[in-house]
This record gives C-alpha cells, sequence and structure tokens, in this order.
C-alpha cells in the first residue's frame, strides 16, 4: 500500500510570506514543511529587511518551517546559517535553483550548479564548523545543461543531508516548458540521500500521473499549484471538498489573507497591491481566471476591491 504522501510548501519570495503559511495551515492544511524562501546579502552586506522579517521566530511559531540561505561561497554560506542557528533553526535548506541571472551573475542558486569544485569548498567549509543544524538542498537540474546535476550530485552525496529538493528543470528554462520527470528517475539511482520531488503539480489529476511515473517516489513540493489552489495539500493528502463547500473555504482564506495585510500594512495602496500579487495565482482556482485578474486589477480602492471580491466569488 502506498503511504500517505508528504507534501511541502515550496518557497516562493514575495508570496509565500509569513501571513500565507500560517493562513493555509490554519484554513486548509495538509502540508508537512513549510519552507521560506532565502535570505542572501544585498547591497552593503545587508540582509533586506523583508527577508529577515520572514525568518522571525515570532512570525513562524507552532509550523513546520524550514529556512533557506542563498549564497556563492563558504563565508555567506556560514555567515548566513550563523544567523538562522541564532534564530533558533535546526533544519536549513541551501538555495542551488534561483535562475535569476541578477543572482546567478553573482555566482548563487543555480550558478554553483556549473561549479562542483566551488561548491564542494562551500560546503566542506560549512560543516567544518560542525553546527548542530541538519541541511537540505533545493536545485534544478543544471543552467543550461540537465547534466550539470550529476557532478553536483557526487559533490552532495560526501556529505550528511536531510533531503534533496530536486526540481528537473534547467534555469534557463525558468519556469517555461515542463518539469521532466525521466530526469527526476534518473536522479534516484544517482544520489543516496532522500529525493523530493518539485515542479509543475497543479491538481490531484497531475499528482496521480507523476506518482504513475514514480511509484516509489513519496515526498513532494509544490510552490505555484498552491498559489493557484490552496486546497491542494489537503486534497492530495484524501480530503474532497464538494464545489460549494471548497468554493466557501477559499473564500474564508481569501478573507484571512486580507485581514492579515489589512492588520500589518501601512495604507490600502499596499494592501491592494499585495492582494494584487495575490490574485495572479489565486485567480486560476475560478472559471475565468483572466476576467476575475481583470477585475481585481481595476478596483483602484478598498471599497471596489472588496465588490470586485463579492462578484468573483458569486458568478465566477
Ligand atoms: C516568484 C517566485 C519566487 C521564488 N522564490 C524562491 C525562493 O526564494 N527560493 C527557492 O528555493 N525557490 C524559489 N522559487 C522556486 C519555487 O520554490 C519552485 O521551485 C518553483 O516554482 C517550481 O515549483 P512549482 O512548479 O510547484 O511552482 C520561486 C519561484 C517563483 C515563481
Amino acid at each position: 500500500m502506498q503511504q500517505i504522501a508528504k507534501i511541502y510548501q515550496a518557497p516562493l519570495q514575495g508570496f509565500t510570506d509569513f501571513g500565507f503559511r500560517k493562513v493555509l495551515a490554519e484554513s486548509f492544511g495538509g502540508i508537512d514543511k513549510f519552507f521560506i524562501p532565502y535570505i542572501s546579502y544585498g547591497k552593503g552586506h545587508e540582509i533586506k529587511r523583508s527577508q529577515l522579517r520572514e525568518v522571525f521566530p515570532e512570525n513562524n511559531q507552532s509550523l513546520p518551517v524550514v529556512a533557506q540561505v542563498l549564497f556563492s561561497d563558504g563565508t555567506e554560506l556560514t555567515e548566513l546559517v550563523s544567523i538562522l542557528k541564532d534564530y533558533g533553526y535546526d533544519e536549513i535548506n541551501l538555495n542551488l535553483g534561483c535562475p535569476y541571472p541578477m543572482v546567478t551573475n553573482k555566482g548563487r542558486g543555480a550558478a554553483l550548479l556549473e561549479k562542483p569544485e566551488a561548491l564542494l569548498e562551500a560546503l566542506q567549509q560549512l560543516y567544518s564548523k560542525n553546527y548542530q543544524v541538519r541541511f537540505s538542498v533545493k536545485m534544478r537540474a543544471g543552467m543550461t545543461n540537465d547534466r550539470d546535476a550529476e557532478a553536483v550530485f557526487e559533490v552532495l552525496n560526501q556529505f550528511p543531508l536531510e533531503e534533496v529538493i530536486f526540481h528537473p528543470r534547467t534555469a534557463d528554462q525558468m519556469y517555461d516548458g515542463h518539469a521532466n520527470p525521466q530526469l527526476f528517475a534518473n536522479a534516484v539511482s544517482l544520489v543516496k540521500h532522500p529525493l523530493v520531488y518539485n515542479g509543475d503539480i497543479v491538481s490531484v489529476a497531475g499528482f496521480q500521473e507523476l506518482q504513475a511515473i514514480l511509484p516509489a517516489q513519496n515526498s513532494w513540493m509544490i510552490g505555484r499549484g498552491l498559489l493557484a489552489n490552496p486546497a491542494l495539500g489537503a486534497q492530495l493528502k484524501g480530503d474532497v471538498f464538494n464545489p460549494n463547500e471548497l468554493r466557501e473555504k477559499l473564500r474564508d482564506f481569501h478573507d484571512r489573507i486580507f485581514d492579515n495585510y489589512s492588520s500589518r500594512l501601512d495604507g490600502s495602496g499596499h494592501v491592494l497591491m499585495k492582494m494584487n500579487q495575490f490574485w495572479t495565482y489565486f485567480c486560476q482556482s475560478f472559471s475565468n481566471p483572466h476576467k476575475a485578474m481583470k477585475l481585481v486589477k481595476k478596483s483602484t480602492s478598498l471599497h471596489k476591491y472588496n465588490a470586485a471580491v463579492a462578484e468573483i466569488f458569486r458568478s465566477f
């Protein structure tokens, strides 16, 4: 018999913030671990306040959270890990997947997939510190070549790791095309650590197709699919909602997200901006996502926004 799947919430900078994590856990559940978007050094060796706020312990109370670091070498890596350790994190994820040129030009994220020697050095420096912390890795298949991962796996196999989350796309694909389950299947025999599948899980039916391709796989990470349908984690664990019930729960989820932003953001402009961002994926829960998004975008005041949301939940 197949075990109950483990479902992780992927980190999406700007989207899966601490309010989202809390509301998702309270409204639908179904998530075994919440991965916090990365912290990294910005200008002047400073970490942005918006990134630090995400890892503050008071913003992540009673949730199973994993923090993440984005780094270019052993010095950045150990400094960032020390900061997270001081905040009390006992599991930290290393980002080897971020594809954006602004990041990879600095030798961070997916850039390290092309530099296994540099990665080896960074990890040697990390493990020499003997932090009492569990580490995991989140990676893509390569920068431009989907075989970059093979040399990286050899490096990762030399260290103890909690798990390796593998998103089988190259960085130059960004989010285009499809994640390639075959690349993941190949990785299974090359990686000695538990592997977690990440990429394009957006529905129960699509998930079942993936399970048929990877029957032994038990841990899965979902990003955009949970933003579009926050019920997905619970549904993959076996919860069944009839359409009316789901609609009511989505409305409640939306309202809690809205209340969360309203209570901590300054001014309706900021709240509307965050809700616009939220709807870029959430609109996919409705039969006409394009029209729903248009209504939200047109809302120039909270009053208009509330009317637009009522209209979407009533008729879309
Ligand atoms: C806007 C955006 C921000 C992201 N931020 C992060 C991040 O901070 N750390 C990370 O490891 N991945 C980040 N990702 C990648 C996602 O975690 C995930 O690997 C990717 O979206 C593929 O999974 P999905 O198809 O389930 O969304 C981001 C992706 C997007 C679209």
